[in-house]
């Protein structure tokens, strides 16, 4: 069985770009591979500053990992901090990653024109995601395009420290989806969905109910003309091509076949009631988890003990590589 293994920010609510990109992925993967899903809350710490927002986002987010279908019967989940060992491992990393590689991040370099203090935490984010990665002998991750930059880093800094000291850490691979890759902005098909940049009318929470759901695809920008097909020079119905296709398991050869000449007005009021159809059972199951937070806690706490009794492991072997001194010895 391969070990697969990806994470997701408690930073407000997840919206479809989380679900198409990486959240289906994951509990397709559950299915096969030997699963590691988990809530980046120090990540978050990059970003968010309030500590009960964080804390009402993290409980959040374990409860629409469970809506999409995620079980701890299937797949480990846990939240980053309560592993103590992802933060560890994290400043042996920052010491063999070079300053240069991490100035080239995309990532940092959009996120840290939005804001005000720009935190060395936001600098050395990646080497927090590649310790991640490398704890738990990781084969695949499954993430969205955003992400892709951030592994192949991984497996640079992985390499350099199996050729210095030895074999420790297993390259991971990369897995981004081949359609819902990179979901766009309703209003701005420039932009990606996100929880924090771009239109809020453009970005389809997974919380959002039906009606509002059903206003955002009806007020979607369309491009000029009225051809239903994907094409560069047509982002915005290309957009919402990969969309429906995403969430109907069709191809957009198939939609722009069955959309010919059908008109904008009629393709959206489709996948409005597509994405309804397909969202509103896992706002549902989202509501009756939040109703009982002492099993979500409890979930978590066996999620944590499976993933630290790995984790553990690992970080003694990189301390003992590296020439820390095991406490009680001389
Ligand atoms: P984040 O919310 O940034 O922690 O992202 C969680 C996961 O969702 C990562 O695998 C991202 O690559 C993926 N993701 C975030 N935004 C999008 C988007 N607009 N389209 C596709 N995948 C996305
Ligand atoms: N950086 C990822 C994002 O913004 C989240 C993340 C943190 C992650 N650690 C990870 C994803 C490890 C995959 C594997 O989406």
């Amino acid at each position: 069985m391969a070990r697969v293994l990806s994470g997701i920010q408690p930073s407000g609510d997840p919206h479809l770009g989380n679900y198409i990109g990486a959240m289906r992925h994951w509990v397709a993967d559950q299915e096969r591979d030997d699963c590691f899903f988990f809530i980046v809350d120090l990540h978050a710490l990059t970003t968010q500053s309030d500590p009960r927002e964080l804390r009402a986002a993290t409980i959040d987010l374990a409860a629409w990992l469970l809506a999409v279908g995620l079980t701890p019967e299937r797949a480990t989940l846990w939240v980053q901090s309560h592993v103590h060992e992802h933060a560890e491992l994290a400043w042996i990393l920052q010491c063999f990653t070079a300053f240069g590689e991490l100035n080239r991040m995309t990532q940092f370099k959009e996120r840290r024109e939005q804001q005000d203090f720009v935190s060395a935490g936001l600098f050395t984010y990646p080497a927090l995601q590649a310790a991640d990665i490398l704890l738990y002998a990781i084969d695949r991750v499954p993430v969205g395009e955003d992400q892709r930059q951030h592994l192949e880093l991984t497996r640079d800094v992985a390499a350099r420290f199996n050729q210095r000291f030895g074999e420790t850490f297993v390259l991971p691979e990369a897995a981004i989806p081949s359609v819902g890759g990179r979901v766009m902005n309703l209003q701005e098909p420039g932009k990606k969905m996100s929880k924090s940049t771009g239109a809020p009318s453009g970005t389809i929470n997974l919380a959002d109910p039906p009606d509002v759901v059903s206003r955002k695809v009806k007020s979607a920008v369309t491009d000029s003309g009225r051809d239903i097909v994907a094409r560069d020079d047509k982002p915005a119905i290309s957009n919402l091509l990969e969309i429906h296709s995403a969430m109907s398991g069709r191809t957009v050869a198939e939609l722009e076949e069955a959309y010919a000449g059908a008109g904008y007005g009629a393709f959206k009021q489709d996948l409005a009631e597509l994405l309804v159809e397909r969202l509103d059972p896992l706002r549902r199951r989202h509501h009756e988890l939040m109703g009982d937070p002492a099993e979500l806690a409890r979930l978590l706490e066996v999620g944590a003990e499976r993933a630290q009794a790995i984790a553990s492991k690992t970080l003694g072997t990189v301390y003992e590589r590296v020439g820390l001194l095991p406490r009680g010895r001389a």
